[in-house]
């Protein structure tokens, strides 16, 4: 790693054990070691600022399904940062896993509005899992944090 790797931005919503194994399987795919070129920085979603975003070359976010949209943490990242970061993000890679009991739908569709009008570039399929977190999920949002850091090594 140099000063001047590009850095893959993970900002994500982990409040329970079950989420914070999605997170750790993201980590891990965006970690891989056969990945060279990148550097992740994951940040809580109510810790990420201005800087973190301005800083990346990419994003990975993750948030829970809460009342059929994203969680309130995620949200209040994505209105602190939207006009601050507006120009200077276009055209970055993105990816996102969303958490929930039995319906992501509203989730993911509300990210996607933020991010199409950031228009951030989508680089993986959006990982959504409902209920339990088995190997299956792991191994999903090992592959999305894998191919994150490889969009952004470049
Ligand atoms: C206030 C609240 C609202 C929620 N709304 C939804 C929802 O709309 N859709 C859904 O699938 N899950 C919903 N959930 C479940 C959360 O997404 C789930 O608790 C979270 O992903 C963490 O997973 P865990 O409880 O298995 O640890 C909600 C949970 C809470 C506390």
């Amino acid at each position: 790693m140099t000063a001047d790797t590009p850095i893959l931005l993970v900002v994500h919503h982990t409040p329970s054990p079950p989420t914070r194994e999605l997170l750790e399987s993201v980590l891990a795919g965006a970690n891989d070691p056969d990945i060279e070129g990148v550097t992740i920085r994951s940040v809580p979603a109510l810790g990420a600022t201005i800087p973190d975003v301005l800083s990346a070359k990419g994003f990975l976010f993750g948030t829970t399904a809460n009342f059929g949209y994203m969680s309130g943490a995620l949200k209040h990242f994505f209105d602190t940062v939207y006009y601050p970061c507006l120009d200077a993000v276009a055209g970055l890679p993105y990816g996102l896993w969303v958490h929930g009991n039995n319906d992501t739908a509203g989730a993911v569709t509300a990210v996607q509005k933020i991010v199409t009008g950031l228009a951030l570039t989508q680089a993986a399929a959006t990982v959504e899992v409902t209920s339990g977190v088995d190997a299956t999920a792991r191994d999903r949002c090992y592959e999305l944090g894998a191919t994150l850091a490889v969009t952004v090594a470049g």
